[in-house]
């Protein structure tokens, strides 16, 4: 991710020195990189109009509790200036006009955010085509129209998180030809429309999460194909059509984390043929259907958390030639179903089943299907003692490690067999000493065997 930090973050980093001050209104500044700056607090909107100290060699704005409301061309009226950053954050900014940075021709980093601002009249960013980061989180806007960023081709970052939007017209992307970052986080976004990103060939993360997103158009991804991080966590999607990110070839992780999905369609993750991660849990998914993991050549991590799941079919995860590690646990399954004709997955490697349903299953069988699995976690299922020791020395035999917490503790495993094996030894004294004797009686020695050791173990616990 590093690589596409642009300059610009480093420079937000770089403390500042006062220099001098210039009036009352503003101070001027110059930052360690002998880059002068001028900081203005508690101005409103006609102040920069009669702006007297030479923006020529400024290269920050920065106003704090200023009342600046409208912006338009005569704000920045600068003949000459070398501003490369402006930042108006919690400015009381309700409007851009046409053309209100237009004389800012250098500027590389413009925060608006915290702003009032619920619109942007049609060309307000024109001119500033040097910019590589806008910020316009936590404002107002509803909507985006057409071609409003089109004279941005070298913006880089697009923050929107935290605004109101619920919609975004077919060219509002129009002219981002180099934009990496783009974060609509928290807005009212209920459909991903047909190729709403079509004009973001360059886009390498995409930040959608916490909106009310329940459809994604079949189409909406179209020429995204250098993206590699897509974040839907938080939305309301309930179901995955056939090829839905088909143009993704080169995504890396697709989060869908806490959606409405119930189950996964034939083909649904079809095209991902890059996917290394695919985070699925907190849905009510149960049911998979045949092919729908098709596709995920690459996918190493499939994460499956907190679902529905009351059965899972190993063959499932057919064709998935890398995966390592399968979450599965926190959902109800009672029976996993492993069948001779089931391909062999020999990438796997960690096999999580913890918190499940589980009492018994073919574990010998699983084992012929994954011979190179390390750790299978099941800490919290429903089997009894005979079948989880058998189980263990199996397991212990191929150098398997069968884990009771995602710590994955040899001895702990060890203390949770004694564990569910003394309930056994209780239950099976329990018609020769029942359980009013124990509880009226805790200073009876009962040290006399294994047995009986157990017995005071478990009674300890309750006097
Ligand atoms: C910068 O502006 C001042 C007046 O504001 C002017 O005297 C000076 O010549 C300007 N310098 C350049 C390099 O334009
Ligand atoms: C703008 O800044 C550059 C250095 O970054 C400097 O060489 C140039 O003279 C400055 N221009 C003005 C008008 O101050
Ligand atoms: C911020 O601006 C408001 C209104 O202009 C003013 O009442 C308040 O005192 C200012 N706060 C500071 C910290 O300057
Ligand atoms: C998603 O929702 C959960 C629960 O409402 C919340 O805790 C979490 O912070 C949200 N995540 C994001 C990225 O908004
Ligand atoms: C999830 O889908 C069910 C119907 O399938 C619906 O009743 C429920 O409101 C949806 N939940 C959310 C958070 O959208
Ligand atoms: C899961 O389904 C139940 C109804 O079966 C619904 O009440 C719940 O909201 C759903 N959960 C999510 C995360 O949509
Ligand atoms: C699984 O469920 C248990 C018990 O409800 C909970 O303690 C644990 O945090 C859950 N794990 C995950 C990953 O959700
Ligand atoms: C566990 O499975 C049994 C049937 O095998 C079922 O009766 C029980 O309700 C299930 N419990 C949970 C918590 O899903
Ligand atoms: C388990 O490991 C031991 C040595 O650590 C080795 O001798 C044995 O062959 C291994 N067994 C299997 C089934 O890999
Ligand atoms: C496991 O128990 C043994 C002996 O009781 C002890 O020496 C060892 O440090 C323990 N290992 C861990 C990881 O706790
Ligand atoms: C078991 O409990 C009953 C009372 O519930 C008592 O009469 C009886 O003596 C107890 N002990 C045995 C060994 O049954």
């Amino acid at each position: 991710m590093a690589k596409w930090l642009p300059p610009m973050v480093l420079i937000i980093l770089v403390p500042t020195t006062n220099l001098e001050n210039d009036d009352g209104s503003c101070r001027r500044h110059l930052s360690v990189l002998n880059w002068p700056q001028i900081t203005c607090t508690n101005v409103d909107n006609s102040f920069f109009q009669h702006f007297v100290a030479s923006p020529n060699r400024t290269h920050w704005i920065k106003c704090t509790n200023c009342s600046l409301n409208v912006i338009d061309e005569r704000t920045f009226n600068f003949l000459k200036n070398n501003v490369s950053y402006v930042e108006l954050q919690a400015s009381r900014i309700r409007t851009l006009k046409r053309l209100a940075f237009n004389k800012l021709f250098l500027l590389k980093y413009l925060n608006l955010r915290k702003n009032d601002i619920d619109y942007l009249e049609p060309k307000c960013f024109t001119g500033i085509k040097r910019l590589l980061h806008l910020d316009l989180s936590f404002n107002f806007l509803k909507i985006l129209t057409n071609n409003i960023f089109s004279d941005m081709s070298n913006l880089d970052i697009l923050n929107l998180n935290y605004n109101q939007l619920f919609y975004i017209q077919p060219y509002a992307f129009a002219g981002l030809v180099n934009l990496k970052y783009l974060y609509i986080n928290h807005n009212d976004l209920k459909k991903l429309e047909d190729k709403m990103f079509r004009y973001l060939p360059n886009l390498k993360i995409l930040y959608l999460e916490h909106n009310s997103i329940v459809e994604i158009h079949q189409n909406a991804f179209f020429n995204l194909k250098n993206l590699n991080f897509l974040y839907l966590n938080n939305n309301s999607i309930n179901f995955l059509v056939q090829y839905n990110f088909k143009p993704l070839t080169s995504l890396i992780d697709l989060q869908l984390r806490l959606n409405n999905l119930t189950e996964i369609q034939v083909s649904s993750f079809n095209g991902l043929s890059n996917l290394r991660t695919l985070h699925l849990s907190n849905n009510n998914i149960s049911i998979v259907k045949p092919y729908g993991f098709v596709g995920l050549d690459s996918l190493k991590v499939l994460d499956l958390v907190r679902n529905k799941f009351v059965l899972i079919d190993f063959s499932y995860f057919d064709k998935m030639e890398n995966l390592e590690v399968l979450w599965l646990n926190n959902n109800s399954i009672s029976t996993f179903e492993i069948s001779y004709k089931s391909e062999v997955q020999n990438s796997l490697v960690i096999l999580d089943l913890s918190f499940n349903n589980l009492s018994m299953f073919n574990y010998k069988l699983l084992y012929s299907k994954m011979p190179n699995i390390k750790e299978v976690v099941l800490e919290k299922n429903s089997m009894n003692c005979d079948f989880f020791t058998n189980m263990y020395n199996f397991l212990q035999d191929k150098n398997v490690t069968l884990c009771v917490s995602s710590h994955c503790n040899f001895n702990e495993t060890v203390v949770y067999i004694d564990d569910i094996c003394s309930e056994v030894y209780v239950t099976s004294t329990d018609h020769v000493y029942n359980s009013t004797d124990f509880s009226t009686d805790c200073s009876t020695n009962f040290f006399g065997s294994t047995v009986f050791m157990f017995i005071a173990l478990s009674l300890a616990l309750f006097c």
